[in-house]
């Protein structure tokens, strides 16, 4: 007889009421209206929303709304299969172009997600060696290249920056590959690491913007260690584009860092662009290899056109009116420097993503409570997301935040630390 108390839906609603009952199960607020823009409405009232990643301000451009509805008058809602079957659509291929573009890479393949940009890529370059074999005894393709020495050991082996996102992770998951984490920022190790491994095949992977912490990848060093041990270097800079460089090119150009240099540039149009979709840009011959290999770009539909319009233009805007990521950085600065005043760790944050530490997860549950309770928006990021004990609120600013509107998060913070004893 099935004992239920075993069964994984016993169990799985046994967790759930657990995370209830300790108060720490997500409580997100329903908006009852665009959760793009600074002020939104909740619970019959206008709250200040500070996590939304709309952070040029391009979601609601009239121009990108405009290119939009123009693509949605002419295309339908949908793209009506995958890029493989019907749905290789003209706008998907001028976005391709424009974002390799802005980008500075020779050309960049799109995804309906980001996740599903990384997801797809990590696995599809961990096969070559097996299509490689594939192709040479089915297809006359080319052979697999001699192991250099008796010492070298086939396959891959992938390099993970300790904090990169989710995405990745998965992504590594499934590629099957060796993996060694590196520590955060731990440029030492990784060189040990990376001496160490006797992989025929290396490749290294980190955020340019580390989406938990705020801070920024030490790239130069990672590009000089790819160089040194002949290793391949993918750089997600989800939070990176749009907003950082002079040019608003990403984490690549906040450090000088010419794009030759990394051989896989990967992003997302959520966040400074205003949209959805992930892209990966990088030689062209490369991305054309994941046009064949990616399962998540081969297997599933890519974005909608009006979409993909609606993108191109707000990646236009973005490279014309710098004011923007300008103004967004500046209010993080603000931000930043005002918060630690008052005492709180802002955990190493440089650029729009401020986390502000509270510690335990359930001191970090009421924070937001309390927070929203002075009409406030701003969720906790907490265990398994980041480390246990080191909960924080992660606060976002964007370039359409008023002074007045972050002046009044801090005078709340100011009472949080006071009333909680933080
Ligand atoms: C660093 C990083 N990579 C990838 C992603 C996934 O992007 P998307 O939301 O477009 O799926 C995110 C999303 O937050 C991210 O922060």
């Amino acid at each position: 007889m099935l004992d239920a108390s075993k069964s994984p839906a016993f169990r799985a609603k046994s967790l759930v009421r657990f995370a209830r009952n300790s108060g720490l199960y997500p409580k997100n607020p329903v908006v009852n209206s665009a959760t793009t823009e600074p002020v939104v409405w909740v619970d019959g009232r206008d709250h200040l929303l500070f996590c939304s990643n709309n952070l040029l301000g391009l979601s609601n451009h009239p121009d990108v709304k405009e290119a939009a509805a123009k693509a949605l008058d002419r295309y339908g809602l949908g793209s009506g299969g995958s890029r493989q079957m019907a749905a290789n659509i003209d706008v998907h291929r001028a976005l391709e172009n424009r974002i390799a573009e802005f980008v500075g890479q020779e050309d960049a393949i799109c995804f309906a997600t980001g996740y599903m940009a990384n997801v797809g890529t990590l696995p599809a370059l961990m096969k070559i060696d097996s299509l490689e074999r594939l192709a040479s005894a089915q297809l006359g393709g080319p052979a697999q290249p001699e192991a250099e020495d008796e010492k070298t050991e086939p396959g891959w082996a992938i390099f993970s920056e300790q904090l990169n996102h989710a995405s990745l992770v998965d992504g590594i998951r499934l590629s099957h590959a060796e993996v060694e984490r590196f520590p955060h920022k731990d440029m030492g190790a990784l060189r040990n690491q990376l001496g160490a491994s006797k992989k025929a095949s290396k490749f290294i992977v980190s955020d340019g913007v580390f989406s938990m912490d705020g801070d920024i990848a030490p790239i130069p060093e990672l590009a000089e260690l790819a160089e040194e041990h002949n290793a391949m270097l993918m750089i997600d800079d989800a939070h990176g584009v749009g907003m950082l460089g002079e040019n608003g090119r990403g984490s690549l150009e906040h450090h000088g860092v010419p794009t030759s240099k990394v051989d896989l540039q990967m992003g997302t149009f959520t966040k400074s662009f205003g949209g959805i979709g992930g892209y990966v840009a990088g030689d062209a011959d490369l991305i054309d290899y994941l046009r064949i290999t990616a399962r998540t770009y081969i297997f599933s539909a890519p974005l909608p056109p009006a979409i993909a319009a609606g993108v191109a233009e707000a990646i236009d805007i973005a490279e014309r009116e710098p004011w923007r990521r300008e103004k967004a950085l500046e209010n993080a600065h603000f931000f930043r420097r005002e918060v630690e005043a008052l005492g709180f760790d802002t955990v190493g944050s440089e650029a729009h993503i401020v986390p502000t530490l509270i510690g335990n997860e359930n001191d970090a549950a009421e924070a937001t409570r309390r927070l929203r309770h002075r009409g406030i928006v701003a969720p906790h990021a907490r265990f398994p997301a980041v480390e246990l004990g080191r909960a924080r609120i992660r606060f976002v600013m964007t370039c359409q935040h008023e002074r007045e509107q972050i002046e009044f998060l801090i005078e709340c913070l100011a009472e949080l630390r006071e009333g909680m004893g933080l």
